[in-house]
C-alpha cells in the first residue's frame, strides 16, 4: 500500500479571522460547515480531488503552545488496506486509542502513533455525503456489509450523491473562483 498525504486539521483560536486569511489570502474555498457533538468544524479546499485539505475547529486555547493540530491523515487505495492497516496497528502494544470512524464518504481508522500525535488512515466510500459525519465501522465486517451499511445509513441524506458528481460541482464552483479573480 502506499500512503498519500490528505489533510491537516487545526485547532483555532480565531474561526472568522482564520477562515478569512485562509479564504482571501490562501485561496481555499468553503466546501463544508457543520457542528458535530457541539463543536463547529469547517472545511476547505483549493483541489478538485479533496474534499478538505485543511479543517479547522475553533477550540484553540492556548495560544502560547503550537501544540494544534488534531490529525495527520494519509488516504489509502481501498478498504482492504484500510482493514490490513488496522489489523496490524491492533497488534502493535506501542499504538493508542486504535478506533474506526464512518465519515460516510471515507472510512476511517484514527489511532495515535508512538508519540501521542493523532493519525487518521482512509479511503473514500463511492459517495458524498455533507461533513462533519461520525459514525462507526466494523473491519472485521466483509467489505460488502460495509459498503451497504454505509449506504444504508446516508442515502436519505441532503447532499448524498455519487463522489464524482461531488468533485465535478467542486471543480466547477473552482473554476468560477478562478474565473472571477481573474
Ligand atoms: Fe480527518
Amino acid at each position: 500500500m502506499q500512503l498519500k498525504w490528505s489533510h491537516v486539521f487545526v485547532y483555532v483560536q480565531n474561526l472568522e479571522a482564520m477562515l478569512d486569511f485562509y479564504t482571501r489570502v490562501l485561496g481555499f474555498r468553503v466546501t463544508d460547515r457543520g457542528e458535530v457533538n457541539g463543536n463547529e468544524l469547517v472545511f476547505m479546499s483549493q483541489v478538485e480531488t479533496d474534499h478538505h485539505q485543511i479543517a479547522f475547529a475553533p477550540t484553540r486555547k492556548d495560544m502560547a503552545r503550537s501544540n494544534n493540530v488534531a490529525h495527520f491523515a494519509f488516504r489509502v487505495a481501498n478498504l482492504d488496506d484500510v482493514k490490513a492497516l488496522h489489523a496490524t496497528l491492533a497488534n502493535d502494544e506501542r499504538v493508542q486509542r486504535l478506533s474506526p470512524v464512518a465519515h460516510g464518504n471515507a472510512w476511517s481508522i484514527y489511532f495515535n502513533d508512538p508519540e501521542g500525535n493523532n493519525i487518521e488512515v482512509f479511503c473514500d466510500t463511492p459517495f458524498h455525503v455533507s461533513q462533519p459525519v461520525g459514525g462507526t465501522w466494523n473491519p472485521n465486517s466483509s467489505n460488502e456489509d460495509i459498503r451497504a451499511q454505509n449506504e444504508a445509513e446516508h442515502r436519505d441524506a441532503p447532499g448524498f450523491a455519487p463522489i464524482e458528481e461531488f468533485y465535478a460541482a467542486h471543480a466547477q464552483a473552482l473554476r468560477q473562483q478562478e474565473a472571477t479573480e481573474a
